[in-house]
Parts: C-alpha cells; structure tokens; sequence
C-alpha cells in the first residue's frame, strides 16, 4: 500500500459519486416524510421509494470503496498480470494521478514508464499533472517515469514502441464507439511484436475485445473482482503476436 497520508491518487468520478449520494439521500428522505401521497380520493403508496434511495446511496459508497482502497487491489491484480523483467517500455494511458504508471515504474530497472492523458477533471479528483508527478516523486520512482499530455485517439509515439500498455478506466470516457475503436487501433499500433496489453474498463470491454480481435491481437476477457472493484472492472488481455 502507497504511503496514505501524503500520496493521493484521487477519487474516480466525482461527480457522479457526490450525485449518487445526494439522491440516495433525498429519496430516502422523500420515502419517511412523505410515505403515502393522497390526489383527491387516491392514496399511493411511495414508501417503497426507501429501496431506490438505499440502491443510490450503496452504489455511492461502494464506488468511494473502490477509489479508496480497491483501486489498489485492482492495480496490483493488473500488474500481476505481466511476466516483469525490468527492461520493459510502458505507456499507462489515461494515468490520471499515476496510479498504474508509478506501479509498473516500480517494477522497473533500466525501463520507462510513460504515463498519457488529457486530465479531465471530471473523471478523477486533482486531475492534473503536477499531482501525477508529485506522486511520482513520493513514490520513489520519478526517474522512471514520464508524462504526456496526449489524447489517447492520436498518439505520437511511433509503430511498436511499447512493451506493456496498460489502461484503467479511460477508453469508456471516449463517447462515440468510432473514436474508442481509433482508440484501440492506436493501442494496437504502438504496441511492440509479442507486447502485452492490459486494459481495464467497467463498459465496453467486449467491444474492445471484437476490435483488437479484428486487428489480429490474441485477446482474453477475464472476469471482475466483485470485492475490489465498483463497478465490476472486467479486464482484456491483448497480445501482439
Ligand atoms: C477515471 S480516471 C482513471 C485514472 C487512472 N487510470 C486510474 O486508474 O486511477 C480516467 C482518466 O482517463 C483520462 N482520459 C479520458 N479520455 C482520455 C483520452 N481520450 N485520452 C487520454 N486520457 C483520457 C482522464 O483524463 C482521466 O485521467
């Protein structure tokens, strides 16, 4: 575990978070202080309005859950997946605050760590670069790593030059199914001959999984970890053969 009370690699999707609590909270207040509402001679009963509040308020929490603490669990189960040697060259696109990026550089020796992003601030708390840094710098392995300020669409890295791409949570934030698809073509092309691919969304993912099929990648879908992870994270292994 990252050293908690100085490094902070922020809480995924804010926004909807902060919503999925507020309206848990008011339905479930709506549900005591208004349980049945009369319309002339008709009562109807809103009382079961206490479950739909319970629902938001539980998804809320377990999506703080995973940004406190599963994320770690779910970053190392990535990791795992890789055969390190040390040498390696890794791009993490869509690092945020560096959480996978710092991981695979401490995994490193002679290799780079490149993380890539356009810092949506909606998606994760201090979505910045200077933050991804200073974790970075706390972590111990600044002279590992490197940032981009790139859009995962359009690259400028040249064909095959990573040995592990890793990404979390990124490619569902692409909207247009056309643009995630140019998205994974660009994964596939800078991805080194017998590179390995480790990409992890909570939608999508079998969509990616057809698109990396058709550009001739050796594809496995494993399943999420329903503890660590809310939503469920499933994971695609891509292999350039
Ligand atoms: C929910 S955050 C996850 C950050 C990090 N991967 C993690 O697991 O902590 C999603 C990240 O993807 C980035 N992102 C969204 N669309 C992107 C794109 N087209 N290219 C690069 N990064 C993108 C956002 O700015 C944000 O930092």
């Amino acid at each position: 575990m990252p050293n908690k009370r100085r490094v902070n690699y922020g809480v995924d999707a804010p926004g909807v978070i902060r919503n999925l609590l507020i309206a848990g909270a008011v339905t479930i207040i709506i549900s005591f202080v208004f349980p049945v509402v009369k319309m002339g001679s008709v009562s109807i009963d809103i009382s079961w309005l206490f479950w739909t509040g319970a629902y938001l308020s539980l998804s809320g929490f377990l999506m703080l859950g995973y940004s406190l603490f599963g994320k770690f669990k779910h970053r190392d189960r990535m990791l795992n997946l890789i055969n390190w040697s040390g040498d390696e060259q890794v791009l993490d696109i869509g690092t945020g605050k560096g959480l996978l990026m710092i991981g695979a550089g401490k995994k490193l020796t002679t290799g780079k760590s490149i993380g890539i992003d356009i810092w949506n601030e909606e998606d994760l708390s201090g979505n910045n670069i200077e933050n991804a840094l200073k974790n970075a710098e706390l972590e111990g392995v600044k002279d590992k790593i490197e940032i981009k300020n790139e859009n995962a669409m359009a690259m400028s890295f040249a064909d095959n030059s990573f040995d592990v791409i890793l990404t979390n949570l990124c490619l569902h934030n692409i909207y247009n199914k056309e643009d995630r698809n140019t998205a994974c073509k660009e994964i596939s092309r800078v991805l080194k001959k017998t590179g390995v691919g480790i990409i992890s969304d909570f939608r999508h993912v079998k969509e990616y999984k057809r698109d990396f099929d058709q550009l001739g990648l050796q594809t496995t879908l494993l399943s999420a970890n329903y503890f660590s992870t809310f939503p469920p994270l499933r994971i695609l292994v891509i292999k350039k053969l």
